[in-house]
């Protein structure tokens, strides 16, 4: 199946987690405006790197965690197995129910689907999204092209640009990261 990584993936993916998790993961994770109660989403968890640290700050809210591959949720249960307050989801986002996040976050995970899918998942994010709500990616910058594809469709689906800002990520260059607001 063309989304499942391999088992190698996975294990350079812990490396790089437990070498950089904290500049590179953390750092994202502890810029996301959390007040602590909030109902959020991480969208194209992987194996759990930017999850693990939001989990922890959400002391009275709730995560869920999506992936479309079977093999990074189960790294990512195994990641957050000692966190409550986290469910995992295997499927795309056209499965979320209407107005359940107040954030919605993706972490390296829009630049890499094709832009034929991203015109049914921004449209299916939106929805899952309470009206006030936010929207937040890091993407990397050289992905000019997507990037634009992306910025028209949130803006064509009820989302507002509130804030964007290019962040040099250790080992992946610079990245755009951007936080829209569900109108
Ligand atoms: C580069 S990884 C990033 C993982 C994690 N966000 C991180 O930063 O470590 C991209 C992830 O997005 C997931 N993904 C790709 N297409 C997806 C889709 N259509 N729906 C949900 N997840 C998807 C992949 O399975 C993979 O786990």
């Amino acid at each position: 199946m063309k989304h499942e990584p391999t088992y190698v993936e996975i294990f350079l993916t812990r490396l790089a987690f437990f070498f950089c998790g904290g500049s590179v993961y953390r750092a994202f994770a502890d810029r996301l405006p959390l007040g602590g109660h909030e109902r959020v989403l991480d969208f194209g968890c992987g194996m759990g790197t930017v999850a693990y640290f939001v989990a922890k700050r959400l002391h009275r809210g709730h995560l869920t965690c999506l992936d479309v591959s079977e093999r990074w949720l189960n790294a990512c249960r195994k990641t957050l197995r000692s966190f409550w307050n986290v469910s995992f989801l295997r499927g795309e986002a056209t499965h979320l129910t209407k107005e359940s996040f107040d954030i919605v976050y993706c972490h390296f995970v829009l630049h890499d689907i094709p832009e034929r899918e991203l015109e049914r998942i921004i449209p299916a994010l939106s929805v899952s999204l309470k009206r006030g709500g936010l929207l937040v990616f890091r993407e990397p910058l050289k992905e000019t092209g997507k990037l634009g594809a992306i910025k028209r469709l949130m803006e064509g689906n009820g989302m507002s640009p509130s804030f964007s800002r290019v962040t040099d990520v250790p080992i992946m260059g610079n990245a755009l990261e951007s936080v829209y607001i569900k109108l």
